[in-house]
């Protein structure tokens, strides 16, 4: 049975944690993710895709694409792109290319590790990641690999949890999110630390000002912010500053 306690503590750890709690998530994913936000995660999707720049043939990298969703809407947003959907895990792979199947034509799914990106320096339009960002075996090397493959002028968004700054209001997200994941965990697995990773992850995770200090320090600026649940929850949209 999976357990979190000390799993998460070295980016080895982290990453070989993650392949195997996602391997066994992955058949009831979709669902669990659209039940864990109250169906509102195809909305936050849709908004994260909306606040990209109109571009012609941009090459698109998804990290952490699990299923694929934010994949595909890449791909239907920009149709002359190249799209790339990366993850780690394979059974959440091999649902995301059931999806694309047939009439995706410029998306590929590969399994690659977020924090050892394999693209060319300055290669990439645009980098997305729908509740990647919290599961990155360390988060400053995957925002310097960010960094490495974005053309200057480039833009990355991101879907995630947002942590406030405040302890008191930290402790309420973080039981809030830990009860509601392990309900769902024993309603759907029988195992109530299979989701209460959510809120564990996220004690591992800055706060949202320290995580815009994160990124103007490694040479992004910030577009746009959008939260939804009380702030819970953050599309964060940047981009790399040209030099
Ligand atoms: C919560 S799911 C998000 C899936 C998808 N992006 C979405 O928005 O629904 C997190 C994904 O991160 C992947 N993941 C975890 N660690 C990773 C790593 N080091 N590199 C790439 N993917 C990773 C997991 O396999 C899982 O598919």
């Amino acid at each position: 049975m999976l357990k979190t306690g000390d799993n998460l503590d070295t980016p080895d750890k982290k990453r070989s944690y993650n392949e195997q709690l996602f391997t066994e998530v992955a058949p009831r994913y979709d669902f669990i993710t659209s039940a864990l936000s109250l169906w509102q995660d195809a909305s936050w999707k849709r908004d994260l895709i909306a606040a990209l720049p109109a571009l012609e043939k941009p090459f698109c990298v998804d990290l952490a694409c699990g299923t694929g969703d934010i994949t595909l809407l890449l791909a239907r947003k920009y149709t002359e792109g190249n799209i790339v959907g990366l993850d780690v895990t394979e059974p959440m792979l091999a649902i995301a290319r059931a999806h694309a199947r047939d009439f995706h034509p410029n998306v590929q799914f590969v399994k690659q590790d977020m924090g050892c990106l394999s693209f060319p320096p300055e290669s990439a339009d645009i980098v997305t990641g729908g509740y990647a960002l919290r599961n990155a075996p360390d988060l400053a090397t995957t925002v310097d690999e960010i960094h490495k493959v974005l053309k200057p002028g480039g833009v990355a968004a991101f879907l995630d949890f947002s942590k406030p700054a405040n302890r008191f209001a930290q402790n309420v997200e973080y039981w809030i999110l830990k009860i509601w994941g392990s309900l769902w965990g024993i309603l759907l697995h029988r195992n109530h630390e299979i989701y209460a990773y959510i809120a564990e992850s996220l004690r591992h995770f800055p706060d949202r000002g320290k995580l815009r200090a994160l990124f103007r320090d490694k040479g992004f600026t910030l577009v746009t912010s959008k939260r939804y649940f009380f702030g819970v929850i953050e599309v964060l949209v940047i981009r790399k500053v040209k030099e």
